[in-house]
Order: structure tokens, then sequence, then C-alpha cells
């Protein structure tokens, strides 16, 4: 065989089994079998044999070439094998270590408080809407019979965004917004954040959580009123849960009331709880103002209806007796797991 052939060999060879990567080996092709290799150069350089030479050269060539092919493949099986082996053990998974725990969060107090008012309303037929928290004065007060320069205003003090789009004050505006729409009857809580500039304190926060109901249909009275918010009562705080309505003032409502329920602590006997009065004050609630119907487009003279409202915290605080508010907004997880 030619010199020149066989020296290419042994040194090929010899490269390709010396070869730790897959690159290099790939490297080694290139300079053999590549457009400008080594062996292609010399097919090329044929052009200058004689003739009778030609033949026996060319066979030649290609007899180291499939050598070297051969043994381009079996350094490639041997690399591939290798680097399978060296990835099994880089990620062998240990099954035995210990997991690591996830740790997921708990719901809140006032979520679970609201979650259960949903469900006992649900239970009775309300459909759950909300309404935004960003409002116009128009909704939050003027429809609910709070026309600019009255009281209410003053004690409902809020973030006014302009002059007409503050930030709600309470979720009573939902009323309007769901009335006006003028689908009868209406059957509905909505729950949501409101607002309010208030200082910071034990019973306060400028941001808190109401739940609003409505109903509207034909030959609404105040005993289904009474009615509903007692049961609602029973279904909250338990069987023997006794309730109180209190006269009270509120614009969108004629007459109005405020609702207490027997102190669930000591049945009403009297407690550090109740203030010792045995009675504990939930919610607000009145027969809507024939007024309110109007202006939301309602014909008071076939519809009545009534509406209350509720502090979600505050059902939060009595339920699971947190005695300050404010632990309620610090989001510590040690404290939302206990409930
Ligand atoms: N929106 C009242 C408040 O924030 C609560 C309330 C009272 C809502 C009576 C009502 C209602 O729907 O009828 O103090």
């Amino acid at each position: 065989m030619n010199n020149k052939l066989q020296e290419l060999q042994g040194r090929i060879m010899a490269q390709l089994e010396e070869a730790q990567t897959l690159d290099r080996l790939n490297e080694v092709r290139v300079q053999v079998l590549g457009k400008k290799g080594e062996l292609t150069a010399m097919l090329k350089g044929m052009k200058d044999l004689s003739p009778e030479e030609r033949p026996t050269f060319g066979q030649m060539v290609n007899e180291v070439r499939a050598r070297i092919e051969e043994q381009l493949e079996t350094a490639k099986k041997r690399l591939e094998e290798k680097e399978l082996t060296a990835r099994l053990s880089r990620e062998v998974i240990d099954v035995t270590l210990p997991a690591k725990k996830e740790r997921i969060g708990h719901l809140h107090p006032n979520r679970i408080a609201q979650e259960e008012v949903e469900r006992i309303f649900i239970g009775m037929g309300y459909e759950v809407v909300e309404g935004p928290e960003i409002e116009y004065d128009r909704y939050n007060f003027e429809l609910l019979n709070i026309p600019a320069n009255h009281p209410a205003k003053d004690e409902q003090d809020t973030f006014y965004i302009n002059k007409d789009i503050v930030l709600r004050t309470q979720t009573s505006p939902v009323q309007a917004r769901i009335m006006e729409k003028g689908k009868l009857p209406i059957r509905i809580i909505s729950p949501g954040r409101v607002f309010r500039s208030d200082e910071v304190d034990a019973t306060h926060s400028p941001s808190f959580h109401q739940i609003e109901g409505l109903v509207i249909d034909e030959n609404i009275t105040f005993s289904d009123l009474k009615g509903t918010l007692a049961q609602f009562a029973r279904d909250l705080f338990g069987e023997e849960t006794k309730t109180k309505f209190r006269p009270h003032h509120f614009p969108f409502t004629e007459p109005s009331a405020e609702m207490d329920v027997s102190c669930f602590k000591c049945g009403g006997k009297g407690c550090r709880f109740c203030k010792g009065s045995g009675w504990i004050e939930i919610l607000g609630c009145g027969m809507v103002h024939p007024h309110v119907l109007e202006m939301c487009g309602i014909d008071q003279e076939r519809y009545t209806g009534f509406a209350f409202g509720l502090g979600l915290e505050r059902i939060a605080l009595l339920k699971y007796e947190i005695d300050d508010m404010r632990l309620l907004y610090e989001n510590d997880d040690r404290f939302l797991r206990q409930f």
C-alpha cells in the first residue's frame, strides 16, 4: 500500500481510539473525510497519477476510507455509552431522602366567614354578585338617598378619586346597580371590600369587608326580612340563637333596623364577650326606601323589598374570638393557621 496512505490510516485509527469525547471524534472525522480532509485531498491528487496507477490507488483509498468509517462508528458507540453511564450516575436520585414539605397557605378567617355566609344564602336561593371597589358617587351615595349635603356622607368619609368617583364606603351601591338593570325578582348577596378614612385601631381599619343583601319582589314584607335574617343567624351561630330588631336609621331603607343576636358565648346571660348585655349587634337592615326603588327605575307600587348589610370582619372576630382586628391584616401564617 502506498506509504502515505498507510501512515494516514495508522495515525487516524490511533486518534479515534484515543478520542475521549464525541466532539473530538467529529474533529477527526472532518480532518480526514471532510471536504478539505486529508483523504479527500488524496483522491483529488489522483489526477496526477498515470492512468494505470489510478484504479489500484482508488481502490486503496476506498478501503482505507471504509476502515476509518467503521472505526468511527465503533468509537462513537463506545463514547455514547460512556456518556450515558456518566449521566445516569450524575442524575441518580436518592428516593430515601426526606421530601421537601410544600408550605401551603391557609384560608383567611374573613374568607372562611364569607364562604359560610354565602353558603347559607345560596341555600336560600340567593345569587352572589360583585360590584366595583372604585365606585361612582352616584351609586355609593346619590341613588341610595344620600344627596350631596346629607350628614350621612360625613360618617362615611372616604377617598375621592375625583369629585364623582370614590373608593366605595359600603357594598350597598351594588343594590343600586342590580336594581338599575331591571331584572326582577332580585335575590342577591354581594360581598366585597369597602373603604373609609378611619384610623387603625382594634376595631377599625380604613379598608374592610361587608356583605350586602337585597331582595325585591311582589309582596315582600318586613316579616320576610325578619324571618330570613333570623334563620340566617341560627344557621351561622347555632339553632338556639335569638334575634332582636332595634329601630335605626339608614337613608336608603324605611323602616330601618339593627339586628342583634343573643350572645352565643353565654347564651344571653351576659358575659365579657357581649359586654354584659347578652346581645351582640350583627347587621343593619330595612325595607328598601320607595324613593330608592323609584330612582333605580323599579315600580314602587308593584314591588317592595328588603336589604341588609353586615361587616365581615365583625363576624370573623366574633366567630373566632379574635380581639384585635389588626391581626386579620398581618397575614402571619402562624396566626391564620389556627382557624
Ligand atoms: N351600608 C350600611 C353601612 O355600611 C349597612 C346597611 C344597612 C346596608 C342597612 C343595608 C341596609 O343594605 O339595609 O353601615
